[in-house]
């Protein structure tokens, strides 16, 4: 076991969960905060099963510095944060603002307020391609222009970003990785954890895979006429467990000074380009379920195609996005069904 603890705020979510297994079985230590807004508490056993050892797990809110003071002085040993404890709908955020924001950017200014007196070493940080809006070429390096948000979780991502950067600029003892995520799918191959999402999945996968096992009558693919090769728009699907191992090595190379630089940002993709037809081609090919869907309208404010020039993460980290997309359909394919064994959906 190491002696550096990890934070990792919103820890029994999506990607965070991924996560928490991903640096147990690097030997850390971790501790979970989480306010199980958009997640459940059973995600914890999930992550025993895999692992054979039990995160510690504060309930709590991050927007409440007091909660995170105590946290601090309760675990004097953490060495690294790892922040995904935000909201992250984006039509949601069109509606509540207040919320992304209040949400968003008081965890991070909390965290950033504390770390320093605390001895953290460096934090790491939940971007996305977001960032980058409709770029201008393909594949997309960190280099590529940041475009105006479309959203206020994408004005999140954005305004986070600027301020670890000050915060940084400004003399913070500390060290930060933003990393840009494309977009995460699929599940841990154990199944025991994975995607959860509230009520009527807004993403691609979570209402394919609830399509696949009939709990949706038919998926809509929004649009077959932009401008890509089969009219469906492109995104750079990653798997989540590649992913989350990516935040292990950020980490790391904190901790353990490895980069002169005290702020570094990396996109996180696999640098292929899939259209929404194309990937429920491979969803069903892989499983060999069906998934019943039709072509309707564009929905407003799709990205018509983006994916990541990963070499600089490559490169940099020696980390590489290696899950064929195959096994990722099936993965999320074996989450769905292990929820309906379950009874939960
Ligand atoms: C993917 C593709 C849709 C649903 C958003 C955020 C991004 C990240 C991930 C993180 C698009 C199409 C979808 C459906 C469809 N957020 N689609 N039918 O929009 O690329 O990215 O989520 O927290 O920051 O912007 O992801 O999964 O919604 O859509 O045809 O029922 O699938 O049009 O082309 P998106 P998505």
């Amino acid at each position: 076991m190491k002696q550096e603890r990890i934070l990792v705020t919103g820890g029994t979510g999506y990607i965070g969960s991924h996560t928490v297994v991903e640096l147990q079985q690097a030997g850390y230590p971790v501790t979970i905060i989480d306010n199980l807004s958009n997640s459940n508490a059973d995600v914890i056993d999930g992550i025993e099963r895999i692992t054979g050892i039990r995160p510690d797990f504060v309930e709590g809110d991050c927007t409440d510095i007091d909660t995170l003071r105590r946290l601090f002085e309760t675990y004097p040993d953490i060495k690294g944060i790892i922040n995904f404890a935000a909201s992250k709908a984006v039509g949601e955020s069109m509606h509540k603002p207040i919320l992304y924001y209040r949400n968003n950017l008081n965890t991070l200014l909390n965290l950033l307020d504390l770390m320093g007196p605390a001895g953290v070493k460096g934090i790491v940080f939940s971007s996305s391609c977001t960032v980058y809006g409709e770029p201008d070429e393909n594949p997309v390096t960190e280099n590529a222009p940041i475009k105006k948000a479309t959203s206020p979780y994408g004005n999140t991502k954005q305004i986070s970003e600027e301020i670890i950067t000050d915060v940084i600029n400004a003399g913070a003892p500390f060290k930060s990785v933003i990393l840009r995520y494309f977009n995460p799918v699929g599940a841990h191959s154990s199944a025991e954890i994975g995607e959860l999402p509230n009520g009527v999945p807004q993403n691609l996968i979570p209402y394919l895979t609830q399509t696949a096992i009939g709990i949706r009558k038919e998926l809509s693919v929004f649009g077959n006429d932009y401008n890509t090769p089969d009219g469906s728009c492109i995104r750079d699907y990653i798997n989540v467990v590649d992913l989350a191992k990516a935040h292990v090595i950020a980490v790391e190379r904190m901790l353990e000074d490895r980069s002169d630089a005290k702020i570094e940002i990396f996109n996180l993709g696999t640098g292929n380009g899939v259209s929404v037809l194309e990937l429920i081609h491979t969803f069903e090919e892989a499983t060999g379920v069906k998934v019943p869907h039709k072509i309707v309208g564009r929905r407003a404010g799709d990205i018509e195609k983006v994916w990541a020039d990963p070499a600089y993460a490559n490169e940099v980290l020696g980390w590489k996005a290696e899950t064929p997309l195959a096994d990722t359909m099936r993965s999320a394919w074996a989450w769905q069904c292990r929820l309906r064994e379950r009874g939960i959906m």
